[in-house]
């Protein structure tokens, strides 16, 4: 494999620290060197001043909906939208038809992942049915890296606490999706003012905090790992916040939709803004923000959920939950975090690699040299308007469609290949890295 220099960008690697003006030196798919003016003659020159150079992005929660539902996702098109957004490792959830319960179904998921990496979660019970554990010694071995029936929660608390001790034997944590279904009823957006001036049906904050709530208990009582997965109200990261300090091995993730949207968008009757859990109030944007400032909140995962638009084009309450947001992950960060002054670049990027890679105990997120090439080149201060067609997901259901973002990828090399490279655009280009490539460049992209 030919080497490729990135000559000149402002190399941020939340894991070590970096953050200075630096070149970095890919060769046989991996970091060979990271410096200053390195000497590498034969190497391709990339030149991204003006530009930053992060860790690939690590997505730990995502919906790849195949097998079962390749008329929304399948695994290439999946992974073909995480480079577009400078994620180069992701974690596919086992909510798909099957569920991923059997060790041939997490090899399948696995094996598939191309110009990304699939990490696949696998489920806690069979069938996500809640009643009876998946063999997870066997789903571990086959690269399952966490066990989770997100969608749903695990409805009994003894099942819960079985899966705790039965994931910790293993040695990988159990990713909790907390809402009582009981409290949820028919609802479909947060309860409150703005459930009852838009007339539809509330789901109150304690649906998810009950849970959360037991779910803490439960992790404390087994010492297991418990991962909670999109964690969206002020008295989630209360508890988290509580829980951490009081020694319970307990992580917890956010969506970048929890803390760029709230209750009151969803007046749009816009079938994108239906996910599970509903947006909140600005009051828990707020608390997330914090939660994300003080380290209660350990990672922001797209919780990507792509739905078909025969599906979506219905009444709101008619509408499956779940929005798209692999591609949209990094330019809501920056600019609902960075841009708006609540979070520095380096922290906010540690969010989104070295935290979630933590978080499931899976390699990637760093600029370590020796390990593999997984790097994001990005523009942090591009202003842009993110349109219906611009996506490479099969689906189209972004609440972002029509807003303006600040901050837009140019580049993604997974495994030391150039994955993703924009071509041209109309924003202009402050820094080099996004001409058109060369032949030698050529020779470093993949073809997909
Ligand atoms: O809104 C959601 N959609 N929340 C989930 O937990 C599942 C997801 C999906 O799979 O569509």
């Amino acid at each position: 494999m030919k080497r490729m220099i990135l000559r000149g960008g402002r190399v941020i690697d939340p894991a070590s620290n970096t953050d200075a003006t630096l070149d970095v030196l890919i060769a046989d798919g991996a970091i060979a060197e990271i410096g200053s003016s390195i000497d590498a003659a034969d190497a391709t020159e990339i030149d991204v001043s003006g530009l930053v150079v992060a860790p690939g992005l690590v997505d730990i929660h995502v919906h790849l909906r195949e097998p079962g539902r390749e008329d929304e996702e399948t695994i290439a098109s999946g992974t073909h939208a995480a480079v577009h957004g400078g994620v180069t490792t992701v974690a596919a959830m086992p909510n798909t038809e099957p569920a991923i319960d059997d060790p041939s179904w997490v090899e399948y998921v696995r094996a598939r992942g191309r110009e990304a990496t699939v990490h696949p979660i696998a489920a806690i019970t069979m069938g996500r049915e809640g009643k009876t554990l998946t063999g997870m010694a066997e789903l571990e071995a086959a690269g399952a890296v966490a066990f989770s029936d997100d969608g749903c929660s695990v409805l009994s608390a003894n099942v819960m606490r079985r899966a705790l001790e039965y994931a910790s034997m293993v040695g990988r944590p159990v990713i909790a999706h907390c809402e009582d279904p009981a409290l949820v009823g028919h609802g479909v957006m947060h309860e409150g003012l703005a459930s009852t001036r838009a007339g539809l049906r509330p789901i109150p904050a304690a649906a998810e905090e009950v849970m959360v709530a037991r779910d803490i208990i439960l992790a404390a009582d087994t010492g297991a790992r418990l991962h909670i997965a999109h964690v969206s109200t002020a008295g989630s990261v209360e508890l988290v916040r509580r829980a951490k300090a009081d020694g319970v091995p307990v992580t917890c993730e956010t969506c970048p939709h929890y803390f760029s949207l709230t209750d009151d968008d969803v007046r749009s009757y816009d079938t994108s803004l239906r996910v599970n859990p509903p947006l909140r109030t600005s009051a828990d944007v707020v608390a997330i923000m914090e939660g994300l400032a003080d380290g209660t909140i350990d990672a922001i995962a797209s919780d990507h959920a792509p739905h078909s638009l025969e599906e979506k084009q219905v009444e709101f309450d008619a509408a499956p939950p779940g929005m798209i947001g692999l591609e949209t992950l990094l330019p809501v960060t920056l600019t609902h975090l960075v841009h708006s002054g609540a979070m520095t670049l380096p922290a906010a990027l540690g969010l989104l690699t070295s935290g979630p890679a933590r978080a499931l105990d899976i390699p990637g997120g760093t600029l370590e040299v020796g390990v593999q090439a997984d790097i994001v080149v990005f523009d942090p201060n591009t202003e842009w308007t993110v349109g219906a067609d611009w996506f490479r997901s099969k689906s189209r259901n972004s609440p972002f469609v029509g807003r303006t973002l600040t901050g837009r990828v140019r580049m993604t090399i997974s495994r030391g290949r150039i994955v993703f490279e924009e071509e041209s655009h109309d924003e202009g280009c402050s820094g080099g890295g996004c001409g058109s490539g060369n032949a030698e460049r050529d020779e470093l992209a993949v073809n997909v």
